[in-house]
């Protein structure tokens, strides 16, 4: 990590995946950026993720973002690598998992935007897995 951007980092904002919404989500949930670095209070970082999950499978991840690069590509890696893992899977999901995916090209000073959705991701999902693992047997 260091001053700049990666290239891997670049390409994942410029051609993000998983932009948008799910209208039949099974786990929907908002955010903001409580650590952002932008200048002006109250952070104008937010997040939208949808989530649907077939049976203990995340099938779809998608999401929306009014957000800097660093969130942009680590949202789209995020979305992308969630998808197809049991929910057990998606909570042992690191922040570090995603940024080495991202060849550690998020530059330092903007480490902290990530934590807009991995934190609020694992937040969000263990209560839903109680939840569902005691209604279903498919969980
Ligand atoms: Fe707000 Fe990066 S500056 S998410």
């Amino acid at each position: 990590m260091g001053k700049y951007y990666g290239k891997k980092v670049l390409q994942e904002f410029l051609n993000p995946q998983n932009v948008g919404e799910l209208e039949d989500a099974d786990l929907v949930f908002t955010e903001d950026n409580p650590v952002c670095t932008a200048d002006s209070p109250p952070s104008p970082c937010h997040l939208k993720l949808y989530l649907k999950i077939d049976k203990n499978r995340i099938g779809e991840a998608k999401f929306k973002l009014q957000g800097c690069v660093a969130a942009v590509a680590f949202l789209s890696k995020l979305t992308s690598m969630l998808k197809g893992k049991t929910l057990e899977e998606a909570l042992k999901l690191t922040k570090e998992e995603i940024l080495e995916a991202l060849e550690q090209g998020i530059p330092d000073e903007k480490l902290s935007c990530p934590i807009i959705g991995i934190e609020k991701l694992q937040k969000e999902l263990l209560p839903f897995l109680k939840k569902n693992s005691k209604t279903s047997k498919n969980l």
